[in-house]
């Protein structure tokens, strides 16, 4: 599908974007390993979740849709999963496979998981290692990447240092410490998004955080039934990226976000646009099943470069190529080191956004571990490609609101991975230039 976007003259409205993807994965997963009727509100219908909610079913798990759109999971506890009868799909779903291999590493059946061609080229070696070491029996295609076949064991506590700052490998042995029969400490090199911390110790599981180092203590987990949980997930601060940076970038345009989850570990975007200049609000915050949440309030303003690394890396980890987007209309040299990750997502991210911006007009270089943009630039409006990767193909067309001409984004329907009605939303909100 090609995706055309025209340029536009500003941005203007109230609006509320897609559910968070992370929560609606985990409130789906940990649903399934709880004992009775999970309710998850505001569930988000887009591909990626689509495969958690397939994998499941494969394995016995009944998931409803119910007419308002929530989703109901009939949990069958830890230990009820049906050995699946065939390969389990996770389509695109980097977080669909990773986080059911640890929940399927405390299985006593054989699965297999496979996904997508572009799925099928990511590292899963991540997890296989610590799970192998947590005592079960897991093997992908050369040890490393999909198809993963996973023998599941009596599991043990480990002290797993992560060689990444990985929020999906954190989860898959937190998952996976459930089934052990000791405690697991997991140490990250950096903090990530701590949403399972939060789901499971909701759950009444002695999860300890202390700084970068988790503690889960499975005692007696197994031999208790999981309470089945109430969980409504707010907007996804990801999804509210692209129409952040669009609004400050644009100028005249005033927008708000309503009701978008801003848990700390996810905020990097927001602290790096203000630190550039931004003029960025947050109100009525509150928590809405353990997590913050918040209406955002944002309003056109002059941006300049900025240097990032460190912790806020994987803070923004999925906020690049929009930043990437910003950075191009920003005064001055903007510079990301330290997110080598990046080129381990749904596209090798550092290579394709400077690939596809530079078809717009854009001055960047690309750096092992990240990238320098200087800028201003004027962008124009060019023939692009989306690469698998739904968060490149959403910057490109916010690249292209600001561009002179017309933008044409091949690949574009992977958006529906986290965004179904991205381009109905975008024209709601953009008025054309006359
Ligand atoms: C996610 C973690 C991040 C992020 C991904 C979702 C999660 O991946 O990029 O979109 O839900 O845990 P990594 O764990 O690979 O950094």
């Amino acid at each position: 599908m090609i995706l055309s976007i025209e340029p536009a003259a500003r941005i203007q409205g109230d609006l509320t974007v897609p559910s968070d993807k992370s929560l609606s994965h985990r409130a789906t997963l940990l649903g399934a390993l709880a004992t009775g009727v999970t309710r998850v509100g505001n569930f988000l219908w887009s591909a990626d979740c689509l495969a958690t909610v397939r994998c499941l079913r494969g394995l016995g798990i009944r998931i409803e849709q119910e007419p308002c759109g929530d989703l109901l999971v009939h949990g069958r506890g830890l230990r009820g999963f049906a050995a699946p009868d065939s390969t389990l799909d996770c389509g695109g779903s980097g977080t669909t496979m990773r986080l059911l291999s640890g929940i399927l590493a405390g299985q006593l059946f054989t699965s297999a998981l496979t996904g997508s061609e572009a799925l099928r080229r990511r590292p899963m070696d991540r997890v296989i290692e610590p799970l192998r070491r947590m005592g079960a029996d897991i093997h992908g295609r050369e040890d490393r990447f999909p198809p993963l076949q996973i023998r599941g064991g009596n599991l043990h506590g480990v002290a797993y240092r992560l060689p990444m700052a990985s929020a999906q490998v954190k989860s898959a042995i937190l998952l996976a410490a459930l089934y052990a029969d000791s405690p697991t400490v997991v140490i990250e090199p950096a903090p990530t998004r701590d949403h399972t911390e939060r789901m499971v110790s909701a759950l009444g599981i002695a999860v300890a955080v202390n700084g970068v180092e988790i503690t889960l203590d499975p005692k007696e987990v197994l031999q208790t039934a999981l309470p089945p949980m109430n969980v409504l997930v707010p907007g996804d601060l990801s999804s509210a990226a692209f129409f952040l940076v669009a609004a400050c970038l644009l100028p005249g345009s005033e927008l708000w976000l309503r009701d978008v989850g801003v848990n700390p570990t996810r905020t990097g975007l927001i602290d790096v646009l203000r630190q550039m200049g931004a003029d960025i609000g947050l109100a009525k915050e509150h928590l809405v099943s353990g997590e913050p949440v918040a209406d955002i309030y944002v309003r056109a303003s002059d941006l300049r470069g900025v240097e990032i690394g460190g912790e806020t890396v994987p803070r923004m980890i999925d906020e690049f190529p929009i930043l990437a987007v910003a950075a191009t209309q920003a005064d001055g040299t903007t510079v990301v080191r330290d997110a080598a990750e990046l080129r381990v997502k749904e596209s090798d991210r550092i290579s394709t956004l400077a690939a596809e911006l530079r078809r717009m007009g854009a001055r960047i270089e690309e750096q092992p571990d990240g990238f320098v943009i200087e800028g201003p630039t004027r962008l124009c409006g060019a023939e692009v490609e989306a690469h698998h990767d739904h968060r490149l193909a959403m910057s490109l067309a916010v690249a292209g609101l600001l561009a002179e001409g017309q933008t044409r984004i091949s690949g574009a329907e992977c958006i529906a991975d986290s965004f179904p009605d991205f381009e109905l939303t975008l024209s709601r909100i953009t008025q054309r230039r006359s």
